[in-house]
């Protein structure tokens, strides 16, 4: 059998990183091949130890003065990149040899609430100033700019003029939790 192979680039605690982990643990057609991170402590390290996964740290002229990085995906037959909190501007040459094989998760309904410098709370924050009914979160191929490629999945969460930017943050986390594994599922393995 062919085995898919998907690499994970994270740089927070790592909780969507481990729910993938934990989806594709006793799968045999597509594995989490390798974790990439570009913080020192990033949650996400332990646990790619935990479920046995080499891990990679880069740092910024790694990742965008050449293309070593590659090298790498390449010889880990990297079918699908996947940004679960990783919140650098991903380069021109990667997106070229990955066209639509890299997604990523944002904490929003986008086209609301994306582009630089938006992510975690600054997100939610800006959804509670704006007294917004509802929030959620969107899941979308990733092109040269930020939160900007095609959308892929939406999921919404019900927002309370009693919540706080902390409890959206929660509904939303409990949602790309619920659906992220599951929508990475059905595009590695239909496309
Ligand atoms: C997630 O909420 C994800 O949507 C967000 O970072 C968090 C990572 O949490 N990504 C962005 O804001 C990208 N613009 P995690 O480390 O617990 O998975």
């Amino acid at each position: 059998m062919d085995i898919k192979h998907i690499a994970i680039f994270a740089s927070g605690s790592g909780s969507n990183a481990r729910k993938i982990l934990e989806h594709f643990e006793e799968r045999n057609d597509v594995e989490v091949a390798i974790i990439i991170t570009n913080r020192k402590n990033a949650g996400v390290l332990s646990h790619a130890s935990e479920f046995d996964i080499p891990s990679l740290r880069i740092d910024k002229s790694y990742f965008y003065n050449n293309d070593c990085i590659l090298n790498v995906l390449k010889s880990e037959k990297i079918d699908l990149i996947v940004l679960a909190g990783f919140l650098w501007l991903i380069p021109a040459y990667l997106i070229a040899e990955y066209p639509d094989k890299i997604v990523n998760i944002h904490p929003a309904l986008l086209p609301k609430y994306g582009g630089k410098g938006m992510y975690g709370h600054h997100v939610h924050e800006a959804v509670k100033a704006n007294n917004e009914s509802e929030s959620g979160m969107t899941i979308h191929y990733v092109n040269e700019k930020f939160d900007d490629g095609g959308h892929i999945f939406q999921a919404k969460c019900i927002v309370s003029s009693l919540d706080s930017a902390d409890d959206i943050a929660a509904k939303v986390l409990q949602l790309e939790h619920k659906h992220y594994a599951e929508v990475i599922d059905k595009v590695i393995t239909t496309t």
